[in-house]
């Protein structure tokens, strides 16, 4: 624009974003116009004077070119600062000054100062499409020409669309036009709608049972704009693929998370977050986890006999399981509040604890006892041992041995124990080494003591003493070792059969057989009238003899003695019998 400076001057910037980027030159001009010559001054200086009265001193945007009565301004990169009016003023040799003004008028183009595109609003939100745009003068009207609904158009230029929906999304045109200028330009804006999530869960709790490398899968249905992204969450924190986690979406905005090889830990609740730039939802998805009954806790137990048994159980599982007993001797079975019909036996405890009480346990409560823990889903079963522990018992009654002097015999200590007893001989007030002396042995066995005794005389003899002891206690029980003597006289002598020359003799054997038994029997026979006693012996202890060879017709005389270890007893009566005459 050059400018002969009557009145105003125009700069025009054909720049395109800031008015600082422009490089315009306003170039302003004079003399002539004051006519010095005319008056035929000649002045003597000429100065300018900015829009703010100041007067004007060249730099480096500002440049003053006076040549004879021509000054010429120069302005670079006007700014829309610049604008105003500028005077010049001529002062002559006699001090008389003129002056004369020019108007700086600065337009500025049309610029679209904040269009961004796209931009995003949330639906349902009353969405401001923003377009600022700036001009001097100012652009007489910015019109959005609207996609597809009628929206209204704000006092700043700005469109606003009440409740905004997925429909509105689309290319929206904002236009400027400076009249004056006949400036007209415009920018598309693309409109984007986002939609928070909705989030449907199908199925919202599921069963499962622990340990059987079973798996579930949770779905979760998801739809917005734009899509959402599905993560899944337990106890807060995002649950990441693994070996376990399978995570995997599918069409149609389906998200899927596959538990696999559940365990116990894994019941609970899940959660599926669906989220996008609009907003976030979630849903809880609920796993109940079944465990099978186990019995953790059963143990062997030993009780002292006449003391409390307490025998516990204790199981786990998902539910708890019920705990029930069977006494295996018996089969007679126990649950909570169960008591035995003579009270001694009760149980007590519920849900996975158990407690069986035996009170003043007997020997007989000795063996296995089973728990058994039960739940709707399954049981276990363990058995364990009830162990009594007692004092030795002494297993028999026979106190008295017999032996006579040399015959060795054996005192034998049975007993009964738990844990097993140790055994100890004593005569007197000492005790017999398990060395033995030089008449005695001890033979050892489980529960059993054997006292090897061979008398010399009648000091070995007596009372022998058997103590047994284990931790529970000690017992003592005494022993006589008895001389023996031979047996008493056997009686009632009678012939059962009698013929010509054979004869059966029976007899009752003795009252006393003398502390040993009795070995044999010896039948003495003889013809009256001789001096001589012919012998017979028993067949081990049968009280009938057979004779023979007997002569007929003949009276003979009977006596029966019982021998044992320590000799021969006393005869019976002598008995008399007569053999049968022969026929003619
Ligand atoms: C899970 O088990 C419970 C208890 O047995 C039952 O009430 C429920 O219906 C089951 N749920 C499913 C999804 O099978
Ligand atoms: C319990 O006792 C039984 C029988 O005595 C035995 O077989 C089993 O090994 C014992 N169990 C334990 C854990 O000691
Ligand atoms: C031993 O004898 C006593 C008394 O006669 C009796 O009570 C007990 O049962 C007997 N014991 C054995 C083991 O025979
Ligand atoms: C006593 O018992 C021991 C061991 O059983 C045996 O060796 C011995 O012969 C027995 N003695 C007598 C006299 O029976
Ligand atoms: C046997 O032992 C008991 C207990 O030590 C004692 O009282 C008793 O007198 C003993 N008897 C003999 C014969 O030693």
């Amino acid at each position: 624009c050059v400018c002969v400076c009557v009145g105003t001057c125009f700069a025009y910037f054909a720049g395109t974003t800031s008015p600082h980027d422009q490089r315009t030159i306003l170039t302003s001009c004079q003399p002539p116009f004051f006519l010095f010559e005319t008056q035929s001054q000649i002045p003597i200086s000429l100065n300018w004077f900015n829009p703010q009265g100041e007067r004007i001193i060249s730099n480096q945007r500002v440049v003053l070119h006076t040549e004879g009565v021509r000054s010429r301004l120069t302005i670079y990169n006007a700014i829309i600062e610049d604008a105003g009016i500028y005077r010049c003023q001529a002062v002559d040799a006699k001090g008389q000054t003129q002056e004369a003004t020019v108007v700086l008028e600065i337009y500025q183009k049309l610029t679209f100062r904040e269009v961004k595109t796209p931009q995003e609003f949330r639906q349902g939100e009353d969405a401001e499409v923003v377009c600022d745009v700036i001009s001097s003068p100012s652009a007489s009207k910015c019109t959005l020409i609207l996609k597809k609904r009628v929206a209204r158009v704000l006092p700043n230029n700005n469109l606003q669309i009440l409740k905004v929906a997925k429909e509105d999304e689309g290319v929206y045109r904002c236009e400027a036009r400076v009249e004056a200028r006949g400036e007209i330009d415009f920018r598309d804006i693309v409109v984007v709608v986002n939609v928070p999530p909705v989030l449907s869960v199908p199925k919202e709790s599921f069963n499962a049972t622990a340990d059987y490398q079973e798996s579930v899968t949770f779905t979760c249905i998801t739809s917005g704009s734009p899509d959402p992204e599905v993560t899944w969450l337990r106890k807060g924190r995002e649950i990441e693929r693994s070996e376990q986690y399978v995570l995997s979406t599918l069409e149609g905005g389906k998200s899927t998370l596959t538990i696999k090889n559940i365990k116990q830990g894994d019941g609970g609740p899940y959660t599926c977050r669906a989220s996008n730039k609009a907003g976030s939802k979630e849903s809880e998805i609920l796993l109940k986890v079944f465990v099978q009954p186990h019995i953790t806790h059963l143990r062997n137990v030993t009780a002292v006999e006449g003391s409390a048994a307490m025998i516990s159980c204790t199981a786990e599982g998902e539910p708890l399981p019920e705990i029930s007993w069977r006494r295996a001797s018996d089969g007679q079975t126990f649950s909570h509040g169960d008591k035995s019909q003579d009270g001694r036996v009760e149980v007590q405890g519920r849900h996975g604890k158990s407690m069986l009480t035996i009170s003043g346990v007997r020997l007989s409560d000795w063996g296995r006892f089973d728990c058994e823990a039960l739940s709707r889903i399954g049981g276990h079963q363990k058995s364990m041992f009830l162990d009594i522990e007692y004092a030795p018992k002494f297993q028999i009654n026979h106190t008295i041995f017999y032996s006579w002097e040399g015959n060795p015999v054996n005192i034998s200590c049975d007993v009964m124990s738990n844990p097993p007893a140790t055994m100890l001989w004593r005569r007197d007030r000492f005790t017999i080494s398990n060395e033995g002396t030089s008449n005695t042995r001890i033979h050892t066995a489980e529960g059993r003591s054997l006292l090897e005794v061979t008398p010399m005389s009648d000091r070995d003899f007596g009372r022998y003493n058997c103590t047994a002891r284990n931790n529970i206690g000690a017992r003592y029980q005494e022993f006589i070792l008895a001389q023996a003597d031979v047996p008493s006289n056997p009686y009632s002598v009678r012939f059962a059969s009698v013929s010509q020359r054979i004869a059966t003799v029976t007899f009752m054997k003795p009252d006393s057989h003398g502390g040993v038994p009795i070995g044999y029997y010896i039948v003495n026979y003889k013809d009256q009238s001789s001096q001589e006693w012919r012998t017979v012996k028993s067949h081990g202890v049968q009280t009938m003899v057979l004779l023979t060879n007997l002569e007929p017709n003949t009276t003979y005389e009977v006596r029966v003695a019982a021998v044992n270890g320590k000799g021969q007893g006393e005869y019976s009566h002598t008995e008399t019998f007569q053999t049968l005459p022969i026929r003619k």
